[in-house]
């Protein structure tokens, strides 16, 4: 038996069984290749699930956080850190005025924005009655009790319940639906600027803008979960600068420490003074190594002009998989998506096709069951598009 072979049946034995994970041990990246214990080159189109907009083995990272964990990895929130109260200065500069908090997943941050939003209403705002949370259908929110709540899919759900409510669900992009349900009783409204997970679905044009003006309208707080969209990742720093509003409370994770885990949730002046002292908190939160490494992506994101590369790298990416959606009708009906989010929808379920694009050197994800979903590091070349996109085209032309 290869390592390979041995390190798969040992985890087959050792790890719960949680993920539907393909047969493969990575070991090493550069740009946006990645190698497994074999040998064999893989181009990523992954990024580690949308995670590092610096591609794999970025010097300066690696330089970073190694000088960081010699000066000091963790010192805890008893104290100040300097980093983090830097992040949250860069973060802000971005454009968002408020404060931030940091943890160390997306799901947490969803977690601490959804206390946030109810002891805001409950507590600040003396409405106790105010604590029904309106998601989306379609939604992905992550897998802790509060987040999986606001997940708006049953293949999550399910098995889990009860899980933590009230929670109302109702269609993405559909204003009247927004009217009609999000009233003075509302205490947030959670969605995704562009859902992820559920498919890569755009919301109609002005449908964010009207959502930001029905919340105002009754006092609910607007949560964007930025955990997929943000960071660059649609073109902009964040999602919600194509659409012209600003939410209340945004969330980000993923491709914020471009592969360290950090999370952050910020919040605007007025819905961030319901944490007081002890309210809320995290071991990990925002300690001097992740926050190093966050430092860093912003610094580079800048330095390398990753956001325009970003569209310009999109935009490349997104023509070219209209047109091969084109060519290989019936098998696909279309491509959609924003930045370095795309999808090519298929006729049916793409785990086949993304396993044989990997059998061919393609890394590849699925989302919504019948999307392939791209969304490569920042920093990804046109060459490396053009390399994706023709072995993908091999792989449905042959199958
Ligand atoms: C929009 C969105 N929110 C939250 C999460 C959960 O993030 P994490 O896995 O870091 O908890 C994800 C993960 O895919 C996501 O796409």
């Amino acid at each position: 038996m290869s390592d390979a072979d041995a390190l798969v049946t040992a985890g087959k034995q050792l790890l719960l069984n949680n993920y539907r994970q393909a047969p493969v041990v990575m070991s090493r990246g550069e740009g946006c290749v990645l190698w497994d214990t074999t040998g064999r080159r893989y181009l990523d189109m992954t990024a580690g699930v949308a995670v590092c907009v610096l591609g794999h083995g970025d010097p300066g990272l690696a330089h970073t956080v190694g000088e960081q964990a010699r000066r000091l990895v963790h010192s805890s929130n008893l104290y100040y850190v300097e980093n983090q109260i830097r992040l949250a200065d860069a973060l802000v500069r971005r454009g968002f005025a408020g404060r931030a908090f940091f943890c160390n997943s997306g799901a947490e941050a969803n977690e601490a924005a959804l206390k946030l939003a109810r002891r805001y209403q409950v507590t600040t705002q003396n409405r106790p009655a105010r604590i029904e949370i309106v998601a989306f259908e379609n939604s992905f929110h992550g897998r802790t009790i509060g987040s999986l709540s606001v997940t708006g899919q049953a293949k999550y759900r399910d098995g889990f319940g009860p899980l933590f409510g009230p929670v109302k669900f109702i269609p993405f992009g559909v204003a009247e639906a927004v009217r009609a349900n999000v009233t003075d009783k509302t205490c947030a409204v959670i969605i995704e600027p562009v859902q992820a997970e559920g498919g890569i679905f755009l919301p109609p044009p002005g449908f964010l803008q009207e959502l930001r003006r029905r919340c105002s309208e009754t006092g609910t707080v607007l949560i964007f979960d930025e955990v997929q969209t943000g960071v660059g990742r649609t073109g902009t720093f964040y999602g919600f600068e194509k659409e012209g509003v600003v939410p209340d409370v945004i969330t980000l994770a993923k491709g914020l420490g471009g592969g360290v885990p950090i999370g952050a949730m910020l919040a605007n002046e007025e819905v961030g003074r319901a944490f007081e002292p002890g309210t809320h908190g995290s071991t990990f939160g925002g300690n001097p190594f992740a926050t190093a490494a966050a430092l860093y992506v912003q610094e580079a994101i800048d330095r390398m002009g990753l956001l325009e590369r970003c569209r310009e790298a999109g935009a490349y990416l997104g023509n070219a998989l209209t047109r091969m959606a084109e060519r290989r009708r019936p098998r696909t009906r279309g491509a959609r998506g924003r930045g370095l989010l795309q999808g090519l929808v298929l006729d049916g379920d793409a785990t086949p096709v993304v396993n044989a694009a990997r059998e061919r050197g393609l890394l590849v994800s699925v989302v919504g069951g019948n999307v392939i979903r791209f969304a490569p590091a920042l920093i990804i070349s046109k060459t490396e598009i053009d390399e994706a996109v023709h072995i993908l085209e091999g792989v449905l032309s042959d199958g």
